[in-house]
C-alpha cells in the first residue's frame, strides 16, 4: 500500500484516484482550489499554490509521500529534483516533469539532442527578436509562450501585420516570471494524433495504446477517438519517436505524446509525461486498461503484459456556457438513454465560458465506423446544458 501526492486535482486525477482506491492506495489530492474534482474522491486534500516551492516542500513534509504524481504543468518542478534525492518517486521522473514545464526544454531535447522531426523552430524574447524568429522560420508560423498550456497566448502570424499582436497576446498568456515564445514554422498537417505510450519499471518493454484522433477548438480539444487512421509506416515512426523521447526522459509511466501526420511524414509536437485529455477515450472502454489505470500500475511496478484494443470510442467535450457557483444539468437523461453512450461529470465547482465540465463516451465494435463514433458523442455532448 503506498502513499500518493497527487499535485493538481481535475478530471484527470478524479479518474486515476479511482484507479488508485480500487487497489488500495491512499492518494492526497492537491490544487489551488477547494472541492476540485480528484478532491472528492481521495482520502485527504490540500490546497496550496504549486508555483511555491516552499508551499510544496512544506506539504511534501507534512504527507511524505512514496510517490508525487504530477497532474498539471504548472508546479514549481524544479522542487522535484531534491524530491527524488529524497527518495520519493516523482512521476515519471524529475526530469521528465520539469522538462515538459518549458516547452524549450522538451523540444530542444527531441529535435536537437535525439534528432526527431519537428516543425522548424525558433525562439524570442522580445518583439524585435520575433520579428527575426518570424522572418527565418517563415510565414504561416505559431506562436507559443514557453510556459503555458491549453492554448494560452497561442496565436497563428499570417502575416508581417500580426508579429506585434502575437507577441502582445503571448505576454498576456504567458505563466511564469520569464517572458519568453517559441515560433514554430506552421504544419499543414491532415490530422494529429496521442500515442499513449507506457513505459515500465524492471526492464520490462515500453508499450504503446492504439492511437487517438482527435480535433482542437481554442485550445482544447473538443472531440477525440480511438484508433486514429494512419499508416503501418506513419505508426512505427511515431512509436519510434515516442520511445526514444520516452527514454531519455526515463521513468515510468504513461506519456501522452502528440504528432501530426502530414504528406511529408510525421512531426513530433509535445508530450506530457501524465495521462493525457484526449486519452479520456479510454474510459469508452476501447481498451483492456483505460489511460488511468495504465499509469498506476506503470507507477507502482505492477507488469503491463499486454494493451489491446477491445473497440472503437470517441469522446465529446462537454463545455460551460457561462460562469456559474452553482453549475446543473440538464439533458443527462437523454443521453443516458442513448445506446453504446456513456458520460462522465466531473463535479466542478463553479463554471465559466468553455470550461470543460463533462465528456461524453460513446463506443462501437470494431468494425463500426470511427466517423460514426465520433459523431454519435458530438451529437450526444450538444444535448447537455449547464445552467446556473
Ligand atoms: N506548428 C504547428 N503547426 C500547426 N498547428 C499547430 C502547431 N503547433 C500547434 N498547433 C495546433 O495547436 C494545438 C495546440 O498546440 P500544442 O503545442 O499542443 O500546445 P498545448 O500545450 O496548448 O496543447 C495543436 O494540437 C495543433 O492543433
Ligand atoms: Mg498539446
Amino acid at each position: 500500500m503506498s502513499k500518493i501526492l497527487l499535485l493538481g486535482s481535475g478530471e484527470l486525477g478524479k479518474e486515476f484516484v479511482i484507479a488508485a482506491q480500487r487497489i488500495g492506495q491512499t492518494i492526497i489530492a492537491v490544487d489551488s482550489y477547494e472541492n476540485a474534482p480528484a478532491m472528492q474522491v481521495a482520502h485527504g486534500f490540500e490546497v496550496i499554490n504549486m508555483l511555491d516551492g516552499a508551499e510544496l516542500d512544506r506539504i511534501v513534509a507534512k504527507h511524505n509521500p512514496d510517490f508525487i504524481v504530477p497532474e498539471i504543468e504548472a508546479i514549481r518542478t524544479e522542487r522535484f529534483y531534491d524530491y527524488e534525492k529524497q527518495g520519493i518517486t516523482v512521476v515519471p521522473s524529475a526530469k521528465a516533469a520539469n522538462f515538459t514545464m518549458n516547452r524549450k526544454a522538451i523540444r530542444d531535447l527531441a529535435a536537437k539532442e535525439l534528432g526527431l522531426k519537428t516543425a522548424n523552430y525558433r525562439y524570442a524574447t522580445s518583439a524585435e527578436e520575433l520579428q527575426k524568429a518570424v522572418a527565418e522560420v517563415g510565414i504561416p508560423c505559431v506562436i507559443k509562450p514557453l510556459m503555458s498550456s491549453s492554448g494560452k497566448g497561442q496565436s497563428t502570424i499570417k502575416s508581417q501585420e500580426d508579429i506585434i499582436k502575437a507577441w502582445n497576446y503571448a505576454v498576456e498568456g504567458s505563466r511564469g516570471d520569464v517572458v519568453e515564445v517559441i515560433v514554430e514554422a506552421f504544419v499543414k498537417f491532415n490530422s494529429e494524433i496521442t500515442l499513449l505510450t507506457v513505459t515500465q519499471n524492471n526492464g520490462l518493454p515500453t508499450l504503446f495504446c492504439a492511437p487517438i484522433g482527435h480535433r482542437q477548438e481554442r485550445g482544447d480539444y473538443q472531440e477525440s477517438w480511438q484508433p486514429a487512421r494512419i499508416s503501418d509506416k506513419d505508426l512505427f515512426e511515431a512509436q519510434d519517436m515516442a520511445e526514444k523521447v520516452t527514454e531519455a526522459l526515463g521513468g515510468a509511466g504513461i506519456f501522452g505524446v502528440e504528432f501530426f501526420l502530414a504528406d511529408d511524414g510525421v512531426y513530433f509536437s509535445e508530450l506530457s509525461p501524465r495521462p493525457h485529455d484526449t486519452g479520456m477515450v479510454t474510459l469508452a472502454g476501447t481498451q483492456n486498461f483505460n489511460e488511468f489505470e495504465l499509469h498506476l500500475r506503470a507507477i507502482l511496478s505492477l507488469p503491463i503484459f499486454e494493451i489491446t484494443l477491445e473497440k472503437k470510442g470517441a469522446s465529446a467535450v462537454i463545455l460551460a456556457a457561462e460562469n456559474s457557483n452553482h453549475p446543473t444539468y440538464a439533458g443527462i437523461d437523454t443521453v443516458a438513454a442513448l445506446p453504446k453512450t456513456d458520460f462522465r461529470i466531473f463535479g466542478k465547482p463553479t463554471s465559466r465560458p468553455y470550461r470543460r465540465m463533462g465528456v461524453v463516451l460513446t463506443s462501437d465494435t470494431l468494425d463500426t465506423s470511427i466517423e460514426e463514433v465520433v459523431e454519435r458523442a458530438k451529437t450526444a455532448a450538444q444535448l447537455v446544458t449547464i445552467n446556473s
